[in-house]
């Protein structure tokens, strides 16, 4: 059967993949090798030089490209990387259309770098399509979407956008990192290239920082891969090995980050001494109904606002946590705490964070798969 008829919990374990060659292992072995030896000038076995190819690294793409409906991905050394990879697609002049609140380190290397090269950068609330599409002109190039967004979980209509995208030459990109192809493939609904952290979800385990993208068109794929062996941001084999072991367990840690997110996004709710909680599972989400519609269930993210909180009030918070550890970073076994203010989104300006929400009483919590009794605890009695 091809992996292409696989379940989804079936491809996280064999999309893509088959025995090593060499001696049949079933794991991808780490090919911890910069270069291959030749027969002849030319003459080798389809790797010659470890930027360009590496067998674990093949094995990692070809996973990717099999759990998220595509037919070509990438593997980066960061998410950050891939991210970078995408905007050289582009020349000086040309236009972004990125979502608002998004990722700190995004809108970095955005602002910061890129656009010093001329690319030309429009921060624009999407959850409604109208103001993307008030946006778009000649020069626009490409669409960066993150949904659910980080830290203020909006949800963005990725099938409304891609709608105004068919058919022109506007490349649609989603950062599929908080939802993972278990809850939502942004290819089948149209989009033109998948971006992950793959340090987050796919890998889960906290243990290693790489970046993936995919795509369904060879044409976008051989220009990625171009910029990939060009620029040079790799994935290393044994981060590819990581990433590769933590996506056989995807499907049923997802489940249980879903279960417990929701848990605690209800047990927030209903706190009196909580003010505002973001998940997007809520009836009451300004987006639940796109939610519901294009994600399975609604993710291990919550974001929550203490009654009355200051600055002050939210560090103590963060910093009584005993079961969550307070660090950046999400997605992973283990229960995470973070104050974007401070932390993940420390390099957006302050008044455009609080634009778009991130106050500086703000909690993001990436909920692990441990005892969910734990957590709530844990929780209480950081908020008391
Ligand atoms: C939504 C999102 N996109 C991209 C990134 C960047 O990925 P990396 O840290 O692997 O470079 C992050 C990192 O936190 C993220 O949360």
């Amino acid at each position: 059967m091809g992996s292409k008829n696989l379940k989804f919990n079936t491809k996280t374990i064999h999309g893509g993949q088959q025995p090593d060659k060499a001696y049949g292992a079933v794991m991808p072995p780490i090919y911890q090798t910069s270069t291959y030896a030749q027969t002849t000038p030319g003459g080798h076995k389809g790797y010659q030089y470890s930027r360009s190819a590496n067998p674990t690294r093949t094995a990692l793409e070809n996973s990717l490209a099999s759990i998220e409906g595509g037919e070509f991905g990438l593997a980066f050394g960061s998410g950050i990387a891939a991210i970078d990879a995408v905007i050289k697609l582009l020349a000086p002049g040309d236009e972004v259309i990125s979502t608002d609140d998004l990722y700190g380190g995004t809108y970095r290397i955005f602002k910061k770098i890129f656009e010093k090269f001329g690319i030309v950068f429009h921060f624009v609330g999407m959850q409604g399509v109208d103001a993307v599409r008030d946006k778009i002109n000649k020069k626009t190039k490409l669409i960066w979407v993150e949904t659910p967004t980080n830290p203020m979980m909006n949800i963005i209509d990725i099938k409304a956008i891609a709608i105004l995208t068919k058919g022109t030459n506007i490349l649609l990109a989603v950062d599929n990192t908080f939802a993972t192809p278990y809850l939502q493939l942004p290819l089948e609904l149209g989009a033109d290239i998948v971006m992950h952290s793959a340090t987050k979800y796919l890998g889960g385990h906290s243990d290693t920082v790489v970046g993936a993208l995919v795509v369904k068109d060879k044409e976008l794929a051989d220009k990625l891969y171009f910029i990939q062996n060009a620029s040079g941001a790799v994935c290393g084999p044994m981060d590819s090995f990581l990433v590769l072991r933590g996506i056989k367990t995807l499907h049923v840690r997802m489940q249980r980050h879903c279960e417990n997110g929701r848990a605690i996004a209800e047990y927030l709710k209903n706190n009196p001494k909580i003010e505002k909680v973001y998940w997007p599972g809520f009836e009451d989400h300004p987006n639940h109904h796109i939610a519901k519609e294009q994600m399975k269930d609604f993710g291990g993210m919550i974001s929550f606002v203490p009654k009355g909180g200051s600055y002050y009030d939210a560090i103590k918070i963060v910093e009584k946590l005993q079961v969550f550890t307070l660090a950046e970073s999400l997605g992973g076994v283990e229960s995470l705490a973070g104050h974007p203010a401070s932390m993940t989104h420390a390099s957006i300006p302050k008044e455009e964070r609080l634009k778009n929400g991130v106050v500086d009483a703000l909690i993001r919590l990436s909920i692990g798969i441990e005892d969910v009794d734990d957590l709530i605890a844990d929780l209480e009695q950081a908020i008391e």
